[in-house]
């Protein structure tokens, strides 16, 4: 097995001031502003990985040939670190997102990057931009971390990249959704399919979210903040949203999920709610669920919630579904529904240090 990488740390001499990162972290938005610094590893069939260096946040020198812009070779991941009350910066299971990123890698006919340089890049990475990590507050304030990697090789044929860079980029966090916690509204797309059998929806690559544009036009159209994807074959099977997993809650405590088909994103917020649900009462259920089935529950009160679950998107409710010819809207209008406010509540506490992490899943970035 290679040894771990060490970093080269090339500080910038002109980092943003602490007056205007202030004002950045007073109001962030989402994924609109940029740390000073950021991780770039080399891979080369013949070297392996190597020079890993942490340095200015920059524009990429990129050959226009680059395989990554013709053939889509590309991979990524969404974390998130947290500051806690003592000031120390924490990030929520890595070694989940580091194993699906390494599936990711399997799949794309990428190269893996081992664990320990992952995490290693994170903390690198975190090391110089700590100050970028917004203080608890009562909101979900983080810095969202963008781990990356695509094909740099400069060449058209299509055979998988001779040489692949990784990055790791930082932008701090608001709310994914421009109107924070207010439950969003969902548009069934039967026109676009995200994934089919033996494709790459389990892989959080690129591709995958391109294919959903589409359909998050069609969405924003009717007025809808996301897509609901069904299965590509019989267009009955609920998959998930153009960017994140759903739940739906059953009044007699069921919260389910569809189960993964292999299209379906193995949501790292996803899993950890499974785990979480019965602490909090609930019987969490992972199977097959017809879309009917959502609108006849909604319609009926039989399913009471439903909530959109993400690294950006947290826990977010959904207050309407749509689709060509009819609606129904369920659960509170402004706020989350008691289920989803709860889980919210719960992994939040957990990620910002709140309470105990009696389960281990934090891990120490600075
Ligand atoms: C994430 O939740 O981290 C994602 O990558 C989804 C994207 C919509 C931001």
């Amino acid at each position: 097995m290679a040894n771990p990488l060490t970093f080269t740390v090339n500080q910038r001499p002109d980092p943003v001031s602490d007056e205007d990162r202030a004002a950045i972290l007073a109001k962030p938005g989402f994924g609109k502003f940029f740390t000073d610094h950021m991780v770039q590893i080399t891979w080369t069939k013949d070297d392996g990985w190597h020079d890993a260096k942490v340095t200015a946040y920059g524009p990429l020198q990129l050959d226009p040939s680059a395989a990554v812009l013709h053939y889509a070779q590309e991979i990524f991941e969404g974390m998130k670190a947290y500051r806690h009350a003592d000031g120390s910066v924490w990030t929520f299971r890595p070694e989940a997102n580091a194993g699906r990123f390494a599936r990711s890698a399997a799949r794309l006919a990428l190269p893996q990057l081992p664990e320990v340089d992952f995490l290693a890049s994170l903390k690198a990475l975190l090391q110089v931009d700590q100050a970028w990590v917004p203080d608890a507050g009562a909101g979900e304030e983080s810095l969202y971390l963008r781990p990356f990697m695509f094909a740099s090789e400069a060449f058209l044929g299509v055979r998988p990249a001779a040489k692949v860079t990784y990055c790791v980029i930082a932008s701090p966090a608001g709310a994914y959704f421009s109107g924070g916690l207010k439950p969003i509204s969902l548009w069934i797309s039967k026109q676009f399919s995200r994934a089919g059998i033996g494709g790459t929806g389990s892989a959080k690559c690129g591709g995958n979210y391109a294919a959903s544009l589409a359909a998050q036009t069609e969405a924003s159209e009717h007025g809808c903040d996301q897509s609901v994807f069904l299965d590509s074959i019989e267009q009955k099977w609920i998959e998930e949203l153009g960017g994140m997993n759903i739940f739906l809650v059953y009044k007699d405590g069921r919260l389910v999920t569809p189960a993964l088909s292999g299209s379906i994103l193995e949501g790292v917020t996803r899993k950890s709610i499974l785990e979480l649900a019965k602490g909090l009462d609930l019987q969490p259920e992972e199977r097959r669920i017809d879309i009917d089935e959502w609108r006849q529950g909604a319609e009926s009160g039989e399913i009471t919630e439903a909530f959109a679950c993400g690294t950006a998107a947290v826990v977010t409710p959904v207050h309407r579904l749509l689709w060509d010819g009819g609606e129904v809207s369920f659960g509170p209008s402004d706020d989350a529904g008691p289920v989803a406010g709860r889980i919210r509540q719960t992994l939040l506490d957990l990620q910002l240090g709140k309470v105990d992490d009696e389960l281990g899943w934090l891990t120490r970035l600075a």
